[in-house]
């Protein structure tokens, strides 16, 4: 009968709905043991503090009374006697297999708004579009020939991008460089802060945390094996740069040369300032300590101070090609670097589960810099290299250092013939 129909359907649906409640009872568990589990990991003390730190205006609390501009040395004047000898001596070095080159790619890339590994993404460079990894590989493989040598090429990666980093790898055959001779590493992470200091839920229900920044390579070389790894290859110099600058000159026998020749254990590449407000941090010595300052951390007065010549006093610019003695990393990586702060734009879950969409910045992210491992060193080798030769980052998706801009150097440079 028409009741009897009913029952029976008012059955069907009774057990779709404790199926269903079962389910979410399973979820909820799962997503509470996960968090419990991340819980575990976060120390909550020393996240307070970063708590503390994201609420200083850095840039203001600079005096600038403290700092002081560095020495560096301008490739393109250095006398040929000169420059012969300093090569020579990092070509021996190139040649003796005591070189090894590390890409930190374990960034975001959010400012570019493309989705996957930076270095996945395509630049439309002549002859052929490549991925920024393919770039890099070719210009590896280049210096391969030119020293009649294989690099040992490091790959840093992040718990955000290191699966798929590897898949494209594979998928892509390394870009025919010898495999063996390409290691990947992971780095560290940090949970997020929202304005409160408060931890973050993300969109999948978890804490949500990012990569912890450039200066986790010490501790990630160092607990990953690559520190000993190198050591056993007798590696000595171990250049680092970024993923996101297809001109990046990762073997520069100037570089090495020069570093060894002034008795310094790092050694680094610079460029003047473009403009005075370019989002590049600048080298200084501060309270008698090597260092580099951040853009965001720079204060406005100090961005625009110049000299007798007009030249920007704080004009000499880290462009992200760094030069360590093993003995160097090695050091850094029992210090612990500071944690600086950004305010980010941020998705996350609210507290009824509903999933916000962030407009404007609205949580901390915490990142270690790269070169605030310089600070444990008396000396730094400074070379001034040249824009159109070392320098084509891509940070936005168009305007100033974008694809379209770096396309340009790209071409121009013909990299194949550096
Ligand atoms: C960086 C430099 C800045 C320099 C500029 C030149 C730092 C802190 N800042 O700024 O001084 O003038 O490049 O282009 O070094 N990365 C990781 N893990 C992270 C974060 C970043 O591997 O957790 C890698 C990125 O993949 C990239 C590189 O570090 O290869 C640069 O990172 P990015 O955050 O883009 O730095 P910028 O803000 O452009």
């Amino acid at each position: 009968t028409e009741f009897e129909t009913f029952a029976g359907v008012l059955e069907k649906a009774q057990k779709k709905v404790n199926e269903a409640s079962n389910e979410l009872d399973k979820l909820v568990g799962v997503r509470t043991r996960q968090i419990q589990k991340q819980l575990k990991a976060i120390n909550l003390d020393s996240l307070n503090n970063l708590y503390r730190i994201s609420q200083i205006n850095v840039a203001e609390e600079i005096d600038k009374n403290v700092l002081y501009n560095l020495p560096y040395t301008e490739k393109a004047l250095l006398q040929k006697d000169s420059k012969d000898k300093i090569d020579s001596i990092g070509i021996d070095i190139i040649k003796n297999n005591q070189y090894a080159v590390v890409t930190m790619a374990g960034g975001q890339g959010t400012r570019l708004g493309h989705s996957g590994p930076k270095g996945t993404f395509m630049l439309d460079i002549k002859p052929k579009a490549k991925s920024l990894f393919e770039i890099l590989a070719d210009n590896l493989k280049r210096e391969n020939e030119k020293y009649g040598i294989i690099l040992n090429w490091y790959i840093m990666t992040s718990a955000d991008n290191d699966i798929q980093t590897k898949e494209f790898f594979e998928q892509n055959s390394f870009f025919n460089y010898p495999i063996n001779y390409i290691k990947f590493f992971k780095q560290g992470n940090m949970p997020l802060l929202n304005e409160e200091g408060k931890l973050v839920i993300g969109e999948d229900g978890s804490i949500k945390f990012a990569s912890n920044g450039n200066g986790a390579i010490f501790k990630a070389m160092k607990e990953n094996g690559i520190l000993d790894d190198m050591s056993q290859k007798g590696i000595e110099w171990i250049f680092i740069g970024a993923v996101d600058n297809p001109i990046l000159n990762m073997v520069d026998e100037t570089l090495v040369g020069l570093t060894v020749f002034e008795k310094n254990k790092i050694g680094t590449k610079s460029l003047v300032k473009a403009y005075p407000e370019e989002k590049v941090g600048v080298f200084c010595r501060k309270n008698n300590k090597l260092n580099v300052i951040e853009y965001m951390e720079l204060p406005k007065d100090v961005i625009y101070m110049t000299d007798e010549n007009g030249e920007l006093v704080f004009g000499e610019s880290h462009i992200m090609c760094n030069l360590f003695n093993i003995k160097a990393l090695e050091k850094i990586a029992e210090q612990e670097l500071p944690y600086h702060s950004a305010h980010k734009k941020v998705n996350y879950l609210d507290e009824n589960g509903k999933l916000i969409i962030a407009k404007e910045p609205n949580a901390y992210k915490f990142e270690q810099f790269i070169f605030d491992g310089f600070r444990y060193f008396n000396d730094i080798t400074i070379l001034r290299g040249k824009r159109e030769e070392d320098f084509a980052p891509i940070k936005n998706k168009e305007g100033v250092d974008s694809p379209e801009t770096a396309i340009e150097l790209y071409n121009k440079l013909n990299v194949e013939r550096r």
